[in-house]
């Protein structure tokens, strides 16, 4: 395929920095826990500013760190303007987007707009205020079917396990309407045909604006619109049916109408100096359609699930990477390359199993029943770390991917906290095993996550193998994963051509891939060890050379000197 270019950013403005960041993800729970309650926090990730810096990331990405319940670790959200006293106040979110600013870091925030908690004022409002009141439109409340109408209102699932629709009971205790929630019955979704929700979403947008906040990473943003006949769903594949039928239709999955609502909050980013962005988490399945969320006058970038799933094989990933480049091209987005986020399997624990097992659509117990390889996973990881950050465009990296932290697998289930566990009674061990707090230290007592003497455990226990994974344990290292991740960065950042240098494939030398016109990014995916070109300047290796052969799962990232052979 011919070469892809890409679009240059303009070194004279920093109103680009979006479509080429490394954003890492901080998971706040689980970063630094500032107060000893077991729980991570803003303080907490004030006092790591330095580390992120060190490590060279242009942004951070912070979930939830709103007034919630957490029944859905933050996302349900019971008042989007304010700070969960557990993860600090509204003045200590000021210091950290200051302090952050002035370390050279941007600060995006998640928005959750498809549900809210159901201890969110409106809802209280609208069980109280009956069916047919203006408050319940602002949420999707049906009748149940049947003659007592004690079936739910459609046949829809909720992400979770179980029906979407939960009924509810009537100020006089009977039997009342149900209400629609794509994922725990604590997040009931609101209605997007609803006008207070369209004013007040967009009052939330411009409240962080204003503080600040660079932009927001928008939580199921293809999910927010439904079909007002809340049609069944029947045997319809999940999430799309194939898309060359035409007139595709799921009911409540990447509908049209969803494109309109991001026209509207484009608008509003537009009006900020500078302009602030969104990256959409969406999970549609075929790169032209997530495109479509990119086009110029919508979100600036969106996840890239496709590449998180495609299992480290050089014809899967290579057709995943073409297929991203091209689409994304047509409508002028950068593309996004992430491994790792707070609701998936660790890339190293993903990466030590038999990958011709792996697919899109198989489920988180289901790989981690494959056997595993830690070793080959480890060794695996650090090279699809280099595949990442070679990558055109956006790199995300999630909190203690740095590291090389594998999945925590064996948690208790007498610990596990991911609703997911509850609402399969157990069938699934759900997301934890990815959020388990990240060790800082040697200190087996909670690993430098929190204070000396705290008073309260890791929200979720650490394994007792984590102190050679720590940051301090990896420091100074330099075969350690954090430097080679910090040499990559910083690498990205001194070269032009990592950041908006041309992409093509290297024909007829394995999985190798140039940007600019000199720089390579190579990887052995064959079982022998394989020569570099003569010219190669080795600039990082996943691992070490062996006679300056590139071992079996290995990357490099190398310059060519074409004019000393003659290439
Ligand atoms: C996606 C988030 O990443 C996940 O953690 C959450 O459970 C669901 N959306 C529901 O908000």
């Amino acid at each position: 395929m011919a070469a892809h270019l890409i679009t240059r950013t303009d070194p004279a403005t920093s109103a680009t920095w979006w479509r080429t960041a490394v954003v890492y993800q901080i998971y706040p729970r689980s970063f630094a826990d500032s107060t000893g309650d077991g729980i991570g926090d803003i303080n907490g990730i004030r006092s790591r500013i330095g580390y992120l810096a060190d490590l060279g990331v242009d942004a951070i990405w912070i979930s939830p760190w709103y007034p919630s319940p957490m029944k859905d670790a933050g996302y349900d959200v019971s008042d989007f303007r304010d700070i969960d006293p557990v993860f600090g106040t509204l003045d200590d979110a000021q210091s950290l987007l200051d302090e952050a600013h002035a370390a050279g870091i941007r600060v995006l925030i998640d928005i959750v707009p498809n549900h809210v908690s159901d201890a969110h004022p409106w809802f209280r409002a609208a069980l109280a205020a009956g069916p047919g009141s203006p408050q319940r439109a602002r949420f999707v409340f049906r009748d149940g079917r049947g003659a007592t109408g004690d079936l739910p209102p459609n046949d829809w699932m909720s992400t979770f396990g179980g029906s979407a629709w939960t009924r509810t009971l009537n100020p006089d205790g009977t039997p009342g309407q149900w209400y629609l929630h794509l994922f725990t019955p604590h997040q009931p979704d609101v209605n997007w045909a609803c006008q207070d929700v369209v004013a007040d979403f967009e009052a939330t947008l411009r409240f962080w604006f204003d503080r600040g906040v660079d932009g927001f990473r928008i939580d199921v943003a293809h999910g927010l619109v439904k079909d007002e006949a809340l049609a069944d769903i029947g045997a319809m594949a999940f999430p799309l049916p194939d898309d060359t039928a035409a007139g595709i239709d799921h009911p409540h999955w990447d509908r049209p109408g969803v494109h309109d609502i991001y026209r509207s909050w484009r608008t509003i980013a537009d009006s900020y100096d500078p302009p602030r962005i969104f990256v959409g988490e969406v999970w549609v399945g075929r790169p032209h359609r997530l495109a479509a969320y990119v086009r110029p006058d919508e979100l600036h970038t969106a996840f890239n699930f496709e590449f998180l799933n495609a299992a480290w094989m050089p014809t899967r990933l290579r057709a995943v990477i073409d297929a991203t480049l091209s689409t994304h091209a047509e409508v002028g987005a950068p593309s996004t390359w992430v491994l790792e986020n707070h609701d998936v399997p660790r890339v190293v624990s993903r990466d030590a199993r038999p990958q011709e097992r792996l697919s899109s659509k198989i489920e988180i117990d289901e790989l981690l029943r494959l056997p595993a390889d830690f070793d080959l996973g480890r060794r695996r990881a650090r090279a699809h770390a280099l595949v990442l950050l070679g990558l055109p465009g956006v790199a995300y990296v999630y909190e203690g991917q740095e590291l090389g932290l594998p999945e925590v697998e064996d948690l208790p289930a007498s610990a596990i906290q991911d609703p997911v566990f509850f609402q399969t009674r157990g069938l699934s061990r759900g997301r934890d095993g990815c959020r388990v707090p990240i060790p800082w230290t040697g200190d087996p007592d909670g690993y430098g996550f929190q204070p000396a003497h705290a008073e309260a455990a890791p929200w979720l226990p650490q394994p007792a193998q984590w102190a050679d994974l720590s940051v301090e344990a990896q420091q100074d290292d330099p075969t350690s994963t954090l430097n080679l991740y910090r040499r990559a960065l910083r690498l990205r950042t001194s070269l032009p051509e990592l950041r908006d240098g041309d992409f093509a494939w290297v024909e007829g030398a394995g999985f190798a891939f140039r940007r600019g016109e000199d720089i390579e990014c190579r990887v052995n995916f064959d079982a022998a060890p394989v020569a570099l070109p003569q010219d190669a300047e080795v600039l990082v290796a996943s691992d070490v050379l062996v006679d300056g052969m590139l071992p079996t799962d290995t990357a490099v990232w190398i310059r060519r000197d074409r004019a000393a052979t003659g290439d």
